[in-house]
């Protein structure tokens, strides 16, 4: 017998008290394909189901947030506040949620509170009911703005405290945290474990321990399951009383995403934790969902969908370990990565233990990877300098003041902040949309934040100048061939994340031409090859270098031809004859700023310029006083280590 659960609308158990059963979050329509495949889930392909997934019975549908805001303007070419209206028209029952990364909103930089509230108050009126606020530092002043336009606004609260593994946050650190929340007026509690490390053991103590002293709030386990044990930890959550767990439905779920919905509610059944969801209707989502995944086949990484459970021993997620790696490689220093995994634990310890995950993740890492390949903290990111700084909020520990004179200078204690980093910001919502209105842009407030918080990628979407990226079933040749990747990277660019060979597509380009039958001593000219992979054949015209476009590829099978150049990274501009000290490159990377002039007169220690590495701004320094006697490179340039940037006579 199918039990019916009621329509949260109405009555849901936790509005109306416990009744000893556990509700579901799924999890489908945001973090599931956050973190399985790249966020990349279209409007399109979620409306049809919509109807279905509002009968269920599910406490709560994450459905917003996160990323799901950046990513379908910079690579769907969607409103983000479209996709938030149609699932609201479509889900009428069911309590949408979305995450809120506390004073970051929906990016990775602190935003003033004029903005943060304008975000609230339209995200409500909307259609989000429940607002999951998180910062990754549990630092209540970075929540302390969001967490109180929620309540003004008359949605769900649901404060969360970010779960990791540090000396400093003990089962008590948790509780205490979680009792502070009750305090300032959470509705409800989640316990957001962002890298899927909590142990059955910790989450039962954690719950029971908080329910025991009187926590008022229903709570929430969030977690993922990389490391393996959380349907476990699930069992044990609610052997402690928790109120709700999150998962994903079944073709979205396990590894990098979370417990299968169908299994979670399959396993509780006929226990007292019975969540009375339609068995029959999680099927259908089930059969769905199947077939839509396969349009994003391409970004799926087999090895997220196992269990990692080193993860626990190193708490280091397996996502950040592929940047590493990707990181290493770009530096030509992959053999070093074991180095960089010990040193990270180094850095996180010295940093005051911040949670891995972004942005302070990329703050750890990058930094043991500069460490590792320059020496300890010689070359130190701004991103570094502004953690440091106390510019992300209070470290869960504090920073030594070896580590801040280090890492700031002597003068450290005049740069070191004691504020809520927000209080530095000024309002920006009037000169925002008055920008907006000044370009004709504006057709709605709405639009004021899509461009107030991404304003490159929000103003090139709101302008009609975005371009949706390419499917798997869209892509010009078969997903799993060699030469996609070759293809994406030369269409798309921006596009960072295609998860098919580890192999490098040049690599696969030459391993191809040298399997070709014709190999000739190299002409002066452009060079035609017939190139067969598997049942497909290519026309490959090889240019000399220095000519032509570098390769093109094209199809010489039935299928419509497609040409695609294939261009590698443009080498620094060959340097005159201008005399002076050379100021070198110390590390692949983009030229991101350039902060001074030819002819201009510099001082010693000057930044010069902003190098991009490993997505982090490293300032080039001047040697030595001097003039710019020449620029060598532009902005936008990708530079090799040991290219010269610059010449200082
Ligand atoms: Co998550």
């Amino acid at each position: 017998m199918t039990v019916r659960f009621p329509a949260p609308s109405n009555q849901s158990f936790m509005d109306g008290g416990s009744m000893g059963k556990i509700g579901i979050t799924e999890l489908i329509l945001r973090d599931a394909h956050q973190s399985v495949f790249a966020t990349r889930m279209r409007t399109e392909d979620m409306e049809p189901i919509l109807s279905k997934m509002d009968k269920v019975g599910f406490w709560a549908v994450e459905m917003w947030g996160g990323a799901t805001f950046d990513v379908p303007l910079r690579y769907l070419n969607q409103n983000p506040w479209d996709r938030l209206r149609l699932i609201r028209k479509l889900m009428p029952n069911t309590k949408l949620m979305m995450l809120l990364r506390a004073q970051n909103i929906v990016a990775y930089r602190n935003f003033p509170d004029d903005i943060v509230r304008k975000f609230v108050h339209y995200a409500h009126k909307n259609g989000i009911d429940v607002f999951r606020v998180f910062d990754a530092l549990n630092d209540l002043r970075n929540m302390d703005v969001p967490m109180k336009a929620v309540k003004t606004e008359g949605a769900h609260l649901q404060a969360c405290v970010s779960y990791t593994i540090s000396p400093v946050h003990t089962t008590e650190y948790y509780i205490k945290f979680m009792q502070e929340l009750d305090k300032r007026g959470s509705d409800s509690i989640c316990i957001k474990d962002m890298a899927g490390m909590i142990s059955p053991k910790r989450a039962y103590d954690i719950i029971k321990g908080y329910k025991d002293r009187g926590g008022k709030c229903p709570v929430e386990l969030h977690s993922h399951s990389t490391s393996g044990m959380t349907g476990l930890a699930y069992q044990r959550a609610a052997e402690a009383g928790v109120d709700v767990v999150d998962t994903d439905i079944s073709p979205v779920a396990e590894g990098t995403g979370h417990p299968a919905t169908e299994s979670v509610v399959y396993a509780f059944k006929d226990t007292e934790w019975d969540t009375g969801l339609d068995m029959d209707l999680l099927l259908e989502m089930r059969e769905y969902f199947k077939k839509i995944v396969k349009k994003y086949r391409h970004l799926i990484r087999m090895e997220a969908l196992r269990p990692d459970p080193s993860i626990v021993l190193h708490q280091i997620p397996g996502g950040m370990i592929s940047n590493l790696v990707s990181q290493l490689e770009q530096q030509r220093a992959a053999d070093r990565l074991d180095e960089v995994l010990h040193e990270i634990q180094k850095v996180r310890e010295e940093m005051g233990y911040p949670p891995l995950v972004t942005p302070t993740s990329q703050v750890v890492g990058v930094q043991a990877v500069m460490n590792v390949l320059f020496g300890r903290y010689k070359k130190i990111p701004t991103e570094t300098v502004d953690y440091v700084k106390g510019m992300y909020g209070r470290s869960p520990a504090p920073i030594s003041d070896e580590i801040k004179e280090m890492i700031l200078g002597p003068d450290w204690k005049e740069q070191v902040i004691t504020c809520r980093p927000a209080d530095l910001l000024e309002p920006e919502w009037d000169i925002r949309e008055k920008e907006l209105k000044e370009m004709g842009l504006y057709r709605e407030p709405e639009d004021v934040l899509i461009y107030a918080i991404y304003p490159q990628i929000g103003l090139k979407f709101l302008k009609g100048e975005a371009r949706a990226e390419f499917n798997s079933e869209s892509l010009p040749l078969p997903i799993d061939h060699p030469m996609t990747r070759a293809f994406v990277k030369s269409f798309f660019p921006e596009h960072k994340e295609i998860y098919l060979s580890e192999k490098d597509p040049a690599l696969m380009v030459r391993e191809a031409l040298d399997s070709a039958p014709a190999k000739q001593a190299r002409p002066e000219g452009p060079e035609t090859f017939k190139v067969k992979v598997g049942e497909n054949e290519y026309d490959v015209t090889v240019y000399p270098p220095g000519i032509g476009p570098g390769m093109e590829v094209t199809r010489s099978a039935s299928l419509p031809a497609r040409n695609a150049p294939v261009q590698g990274p443009s080498p620094a501009r060959p340097v005159g004859p201008v005399k002076g000290e050379k100021v070198k490159s110390p590390m692949l990377g983009t030229i991101f700023k350039i902060l001074v002039k030819e002819g201009e007169r510099v001082k010693k220690d000057q930044t010069l310029l902003i190098l991009e590495a490993m997505k982090m701004e490293n300032q080039i320094i001047s040697p030595r006083d001097g003039t710019v006697a020449k620029i060598n490179v532009t902005i936008g340039q990708e530079v090799g280590s040991s290219d010269t940037l610059l010449i200082i006579s």
